[in-house]
């Protein structure tokens, strides 16, 4: 389990949109380090708790800590420079700026890391993009978007990498493209917050899990627990 205090802790965590209350006491906690993930089917509640601690849409009540820094209710520009970088659902990258404009826009160095993240580096990760770096956002292919919107995040320099359904409506290969790199990624040390659907995937490169249903989380655990629980993952993960 994470030591205390985790990189990120979120306990108590209550969102509403309206009348419409959608998360319910949210509670998890993600180490240094640590490939961390949020399951559960669509509709309950793991978009919501990414951009609740984003600073997207604002917490009703609960805790979202940074290390030792409460950040709930923060504006979404200062949770970013503090070292939280999205790979939202849906990508979100910009249309009409280049590769390279994409990612220079993003760039950040906040910990004067020894060895940052830099447009050279990015390239080298992303070899694809380097070869499209001239090319606009919406000259790209679905897995090309999403190497750029990865790319994009770690130009922020992020404590903490959070990505929302990455392999989403991507095909096979290209799938198995963005697994590599966030096996690399995780070699490296980053810390990772990945939600998705591909349990086999999840299982094989994650740490830890948590089941979300309804706003809560009604499971966590290891990968090995996930693995061989079957009734478990036929339950909350329809597989
Ligand atoms: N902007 C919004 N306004 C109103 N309801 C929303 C909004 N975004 C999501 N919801 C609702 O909140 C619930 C949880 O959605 P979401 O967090 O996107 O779930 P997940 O990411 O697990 O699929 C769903 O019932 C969804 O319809
Ligand atoms: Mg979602």
């Amino acid at each position: 389990m994470v030591q205390e205090p985790a990189m990120l802790t979120v306990s108590g965590l209550a969102t509403a949109y309206g009348e419409s209350q959608v998360l319910f006491g949210m509670e998890f906690a993600i180490g240094a380090g640590e490939v961390v993930t949020l399951m559960g089917r669509n509709g309950m509640g793991k978009t919501t708790t990414v951009h609740s601690i984003m600073g997207i849409v604002a917490p009703r009540s609960g805790m979202i800590r940074l290390g030792a820094q409460d950040i709930a209710g923060l504006p979404s520009h200062r949770i970013a420079r503090l070292g939280l970088g999205l790979v939202p659902e849906g990508r979100q990258i910009f249309p009409n700026l280049t590769v390279r404009e994409n990612l220079v826009a993003a760039a950040a160095n906040r910990d004067a890391r020894p060895s940052p993240w830099t447009l050279p580096r990015v390239f080298e990760f992303f070899p694809r993009l380097a070869e499209r770096q001239t090319n606009m956002g919406n000259q790209l292919s679905g897995g090309e978007q999403q190497m750029l919107a990865i790319g994009r995040a770690l130009m922020t320099n992020p404590r903490l990498l959070i990505l929302d359904e990455a392999t989403e409506g991507l095909a096979p290969l290209i799938r198995q493209e963005i697994w590599n790199c966030l096996r690399r990624l995780k070699e490296d040390g980053q810390a990772i917050l990945v939600i998705d659907k591909n349990v086999g995937a999840l299982i094989a490169l994650a740490d830890r899990h948590y089941i979300v249903e309804k706003g809560r989380v009604v499971w966590s655990g290891t990968s090995a627990a996930l693995a061989g629980d079957e009734a478990l993952q036929h339950r909350y993960l329809g597989v």
